[in-house]
């Protein structure tokens, strides 16, 4: 039977109720990270991984538009501010770790922020140091943190667990690429899956 005691580290998040405050929330956990940090995002199909990541991508201020083409595993999206770079990898279609480790993350991993999705059971052979971010739900979108190794110890997540005013009001406003993309269209274009499991 899988254990379903809560982890002690984990932090609840704030109801997520559109895209806009899923990647305002994201923008919040940029300021928190920095170069060599692993993230990894868990969640069903649509539950707003790749939203939470253009978030992500806003604060730290990297080249976007973050996507999830068909047939890209990884892209590195460069700092626009002098800061690490964001490595974005969707590990949906990657037969298993060997896969993974094809991708040579290793290499880019201390200069950059990398963010998996679909990277749980995978990533974990990375590095110790990790948060583990999970999205639950389709109307009602909550998240939760899971903080794992010493990079996180003393890091405070207050911010994390704060709720994210509606509408949100954002430096990210006047930015019309990404503000146009509607809660109905998919973020990226939709795998050919129609399974919601993980892979
Ligand atoms: N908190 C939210 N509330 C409502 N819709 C959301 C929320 N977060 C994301 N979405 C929308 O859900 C759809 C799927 O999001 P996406 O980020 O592509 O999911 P995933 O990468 O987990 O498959 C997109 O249309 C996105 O705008
Ligand atoms: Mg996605």
């Amino acid at each position: 039977m899988p254990d379903t005691t809560p982890d002690p580290r984990e932090v609840a998040g704030p109801l997520l109720t559109t895209s806009g405050q899923t990647r305002a929330w994201g923008a919040r956990l940029a300021a928190l990270l920095r170069a060599g940090d692993l993230v990894v995002l868990t969640g069903g199909l649509g539950a707003g991984k790749t939203t939470l990541t253009q978030g992500i991508g806003q604060g730290l201020g990297i080249r976007g538009p973050v996507t999830s083409p068909t047939f890209v595993i990884a892209r590195v999206h460069p700092s626009l501010v002098d800061g690490p770079p964001l490595v974005h990898v969707d590990a949906y279609r990657l037969g298993g770790f060997a896969e993974l480790d094809d991708l040579d993350l290793d290499a880019t991993l201390d200069d950059s922020v990398t963010i998996v999705e679909w990277g749980h059971g995978l990533a974990e052979d990375l590095t110790d140091d990790r948060l583990e971010v999970l999205l639950d739900g389709e109307d009602t979108r909550t998240v939760r943190v899971v903080p794992h190794g010493a990079r996180w110890v003393d890091v405070d997540l207050t911010t994390l667990t704060e709720p994210v005013p509606l509408p949100v009001l954002s430096p990210f406003d006047d930015a019309p690429a990404d503000d146009e993309l509607s809660d109905d269209a998919p973020a990226d274009d939709a795998p050919a899956h129609d399974s919601t499991e993980e892979a």
